[in-house]
C-alpha cells in the first residue's frame, strides 16, 4: 500500500488559480454554454490513472507539514520521480535565464537553455542558417538525452506549472507520439504556439531523431524565428499531430500571454494567435500549465504564490498559546533573550536591524527570494 498525500502545494496552486478566475468562468460559462458539453478531456484521465496505480491520497494541513514532526510523501515529488521532464528554455533575453533556473525551472528533472541568435525581423536567409532558431532548437533536441519521458520547449519569458503538466500527462504512453501545446494552423501546417510552450513526448523525439539522422536540420529554416512551425511541419511529415489540450470545460490549458492580458481579453482576441487556433481557446483551465511573465520579478512572485505561501486554515501544532502566560511588555524582551541580545541596552535603531534580521523586511525578503534564501 502506498501511503501518499496530495501536496498542498498542488491544492494551492489549484486553489489560486480557481479563487483568481472564478468570476471569470462564471462568464465564459454563461456565454459559451456549447463548450461545456464535450466528452473527454485528456485531463479526465489523471483520477482514473491515480486509482489504477493503487495509490491513496490523504489531505494535510499546513499546520501538520510544518510543525506535524513527520515528513510525508507528495504527491508532487511521487510524479517528480515517476515522470521525467527535461525542460528546453529557448533564450532571447538571458535576463530570464536565472530567474527561470530558480523559479518553474526547480520542478523540471533537467533544465537546459539554447541561446539565439536576436535578429528583429523574421525572414532573414541571407544569415548563416546555422544561427537560426530551428537549426539550434534542432540540434539540441537531436543531441538530447533519451532518459526522458517528456520534453518541455518554450520561450524565456514563460512561466511552466510543471506540478500540473505531469497530472496532464502521467496517464499518457510516453512511448508514444504525443505533441501537446496551444494548437494553430498556418500555412497548411498545424503546429504548436512556441508563445505558449509545448510538449513532446519521448515517442515523439525519438521519431524525430530517426527523420533528422537522415534530414538533416539544416534542410528548412529560410525564417529565422520560426521554430515553432519547423518542428510542427517536421512531425507531421511523420504523422504526428498536435492535439486538444483543453479541459472538459473547453477551457486553455496552455496560454501564450501574460495573465493580465488573458484578463483583459480584448487586447489579444484579435491576434494570430486565437485567429488560427486550431481549437477555440477561452481563458483559463484550473489546471493551466503555462503562461507568459513580463519581467523577471514576476517569475519570483508567482513562484511564492504558487509553491511557498501556506495558508494554515485549521491544526493546533504550531499555534497554541503559551503554558505561562508572559505579559506584553515582557514579550519583546524574551526574544532579545532568546536571540542572545542584551535588551537594557539596545537602541531604536538596534532593534528595528533585528527585527529585519529576524523577519525579513519586503526588500531584504525579496533579496533573499531571488537569491534562492
Ligand atoms: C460524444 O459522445 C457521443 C457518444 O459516444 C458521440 O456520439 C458524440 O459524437 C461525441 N461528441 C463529441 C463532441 O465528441
Ligand atoms: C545547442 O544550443 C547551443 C546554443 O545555446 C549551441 O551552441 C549548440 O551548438 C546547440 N547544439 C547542440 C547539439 O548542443
Ligand atoms: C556558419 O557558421 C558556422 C559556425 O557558426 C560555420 O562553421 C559555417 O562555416 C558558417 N557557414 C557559412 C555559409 O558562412
Ligand atoms: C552532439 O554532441 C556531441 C558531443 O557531445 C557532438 O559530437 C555531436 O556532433 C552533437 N550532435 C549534433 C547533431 O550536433
Ligand atoms: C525513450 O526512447 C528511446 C528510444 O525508443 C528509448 O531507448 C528510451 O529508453 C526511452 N526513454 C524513456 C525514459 O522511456
Ligand atoms: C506504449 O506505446 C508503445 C509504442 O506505441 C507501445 O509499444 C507500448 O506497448 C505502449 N505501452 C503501454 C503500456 O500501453
Ligand atoms: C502517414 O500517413 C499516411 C496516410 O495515412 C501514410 O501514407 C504515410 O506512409 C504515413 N507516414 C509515416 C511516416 O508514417
Ligand atoms: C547589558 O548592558 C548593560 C549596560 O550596558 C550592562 O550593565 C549589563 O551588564 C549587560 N547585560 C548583559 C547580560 O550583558
Amino acid at each position: 500500500m502506498f501511503n501518499i498525500r496530495l501536496k498542498v502545494v498542488c491544492l494551492f496552486v489549484v486553489g489560486f488559480i480557481i479563487g483568481f478566475l472564478a468570476a471569470f468562468f462564471i462568464s465564459v460559462i454563461q456565454h459559451k454554454n456549447k463548450y461545456s458539453t464535450r466528452n473527454a478531456s485528456l485531463h479526465d484521465l489523471y483520477e482514473p490513472w491515480f486509482i489504477k496505480q493503487q495509490l491513496r491520497r490523504y489531505k494535510k494541513s499546513f499546520d501538520t507539514l510544518r510543525y506535524g514532526g513527520p515528513t510525508f510523501l507528495t504527491e508532487s515529488t511521487y510524479l517528480y520521480n515517476k515522470i521525467r521532464f527535461a525542460c528546453l528554455v529557448l533564450v532571447r533575453r538571458i535576463k530570464y535565464v536565472k530567474a527561470a533556473k530558480m523559479t518553474w525551472g526547480t520542478q523540471c528533472n533537467y533544465v537546459d537553455f539554447v541561446y539565439l541568435k536576436p535578429t528583429k525581423n523574421r525572414i532573414n536567409s541571407r544569415k548563416n542558417i546555422t544561427n537560426s532558431a530551428w537549426f539550434l532548437l534542432c540540434t539540441n533536441l537531436s543531441n538530447l538525452s533519451q532518459s526522458f519521458d517528456w520534453i518541455l520547449i518554450l520561450n524565456e519569458n514563460t512561466f511552466a506549472l510543471i506540478e500540473n503538466m505531469r497530472y496532464l500527462v502521467a496517464p499518457l504512453n510516453s512511448s508514444a507520439q504525443y505533441y501537446l501545446g496551444h494548437s494553430v494552423k498556418f500555412w497548411g501546417v498545424k503546429y504548436n504556439s512556441g508563445q505558449a510552450g509545448y510538449l513532446i513526448s519521448n515517442g515523439t523525439l525519438a521519431a524525430l531523431r530517426k527523420k533528422l539522422i537522415e534530414n538533416s536540420c539544416s534542410s528548412d529554416s529560410v525564417f529565422w524565428n520560426l521554430e515553432d512551425y519547423y518542428l510542427g511541419r517536421a512531425l507531421a511529415t511523420l504523422n504526428i499531430s498536435t492535439s486538444d489540450t483543453r479541459d472538459k470545460l473547453g477551457l486553455a490549458t496552455f496560454h501564450g500571454f501574460t495573465l493580465q492580458k488573458l484578463f483583459s481579453p480584448g487586447s489579444i482576441t484579435l491576434s494570430n494567435y486565437y485567429k488560427h487556433s486550431t481549437y477555440p481557446a477561452l481563458c483559463c483551465s484550473t489546471r493551466s500549465v503555462t503562461f507568459q511573465v513580463q519581467g523577471t520579478s514576476s517569475m519570483f512572485t508567482y513562484l511564492y504564490l504558487f509553491n511557498q505561501l501556506q495558508v494554515f486554515t485549521s491544526g493546533s501544532y504550531g499555534n497554541h498559546l503559551a503554558t505561562t502566560p508572559v505579559p506584553d511588555q515582557e514579550i519583546w524582551k524574551a526574544v532579545l533573550r532568546e536571540h542572545g541580545r542584551n535588551f537594557t541596552s539596545i537602541s531604536p535603531e538596534e532593534y528595528y536591524d533585528f527585527w529585519v534580521d529576524l523577519v525579513s523586511d519586503p526588500n531584504s525578503f525579496s533579496l533573499k527570494l531571488k537569491n534562492g534564501k
